[in-house]
């Protein structure tokens, strides 16, 4: 076959590996970014759907609009507000998943060999949403706090990209948070080279401690948002958004219309009787909770069992640790001896776009218990070991 060309640069195909390897019942996996599947509201999503065939009948079954239902942008307009002013509802286009979000973001803006800033290291779904669309990923320097505002200047002295694409919250893979001044800071260098920041905030609602950050796109003009149910409600529901100016989520919308009409009008409905009906807030607080006290198992693991040989970023909040061992050099080469341990994680190197070696790894803590996580840094320890 004669597939596009793009799709070579698209690997070894280890997610589908991790996903078999997953599917046996002794493996205990840190690979994936799911959720709590025990912690999902389902009886409370069942009752919403209910309702939604009970009062609004066939039409929730019809065609609709590409933007989304009215009443969900205008619930999610109410939620936020853009560069200190109340956002309007036709500033938001709901999506299927934020992935979606960054999928039509990559069609609409970029042409063949333009080029994208990412953080370094940066999100895997967005890496290969951005090759899709043939575009040259660059890495911006990153600290404790994310990219590095003077590096971001020197590159863009240099080079003119389409955008910018960070994760400001909880960073996937690293857990990073960027501080309010750093964000500020941001923000001008990025006016001043007329630079586009694409913000995607999938995990900002999980924060375990500390104040909550304003977005980026509540501080600045020229910031488009991508938001997600993903991560706080259910993944499975694909419904995700963009908040941005009129003038971007028409031009995305038009995109959409050529990609699947509109996102799931009867599950748009649903979440939004969810959302009407309150229920979020406490979830979250839920969620939350349970998610620190495995993310303080995981750290009590790794130290107990690998201890020095680890330099590891303490997340305040998401889904993931990020981890460097320092007595090997590439992480990627233990993921067979890892599998015959019946463990799993992400080995640090899929997560940088330039693919190199690296001794980092990025492990999950939210889908498995205490008790879970202990045995499998156990079995972790002794592969790396190996
Ligand atoms: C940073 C980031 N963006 C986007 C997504 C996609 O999420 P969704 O389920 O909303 O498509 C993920 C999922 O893991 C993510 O980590």
């Amino acid at each position: 076959m004669r597939y596009a060309s793009w799709m070579d640069e698209l690997g070894e195909g280890f997610i589908g590996e991790m996903l078999k390897a997953a599917q046996n019942p002794k493996m205990i996996s840190f690979a994936g970014g799911l959720p709590a599947l025990e912690l999902f509201p389902d009886q409370a999503l069942q009752r919403c759907f209910q309702r939604v065939f009970e009062e609004q009948g066939k039409r929730a079954l019809q065609y609709s609009q590409t933007a989304g239902h009215p009443p969900l942008r205008q619930w999610l307009a109410q939620q936020h507000n853009r560069h200190g002013k109340p956002v309007t509802m036709e500033e938001i286009a709901v999506t299927t998943g934020s992935q979606q979000g960054l999928s039509l973001v990559a069609q609409t803006f970029l042409d063949p060999g333009d080029v994208v800033f990412v953080e370094t290291p940066t999100y895997i779904g967005a890496i290969q949403a951005f090759i899709s669309f043939r575009a040259q990923m660059m890495m911006v320097p990153c600290d404790e706090q994310g990219i590095i505002p003077e590096e971001l200047e020197k590159m863009l002295k240099r080079i003119t990209p389409k955008f910018l694409y960070l994760i400001p919250n909880y960073q996937n893979p690293t857990g990073k948070v960027m501080g309010l001044e750093r964000r500020i800071e941001l923000l001008r260098v990025a006016q001043v080279y007329d630079l586009l920041v694409v913000e995607d905030n999938p995990y900002g609602e999980l924060r375990f401690e500390g104040e909550r950050i304003p977005s980026l796109i509540e501080l600045g003009d020229h910031v488009i948002y991508l938001g997600t149910f993903s991560k706080v409600l259910s993944p499975g529901l694909r419904v995700g958004y963009v908040v941005a100016n009129e003038d971007i989520i028409h031009h995305l919308c038009q995109t959409k219309e050529g990609v699947d009409l509109h996102s799931n009008n009867l599950t748009q409905r649903a979440v939004f009787e969810f959302l009407k009906d309150g229920l979020l807030p406490e979830h979250i607080l839920n969620l939350r909770t349970v998610y620190k006290e495995r993310r303080l198992a995981m750290v009590q693991a790794i130290e107990k069992y690998i201890g020095d040989e680890v330099e590891m970023i303490i997340p305040s909040g998401g889904l993931f640790l990020w981890a460097r061992f320092k007595n090997i050099s590439n992480s990627y080469d233990y993921v067979q001896e890892t599998i015959r341990q019946n463990v799993l994680y992400v080995p640090g190197q899929l997560f940088y776009s330039d693919g190199r070696v690296t001794s980092e790894v990025r492990l999950n803590y939210s889908c498995s218990t205490p008790e879970i996580i202990d045995e499998g840094i156990q079995r972790l320890a002794r592969a790396i070991r190996k």
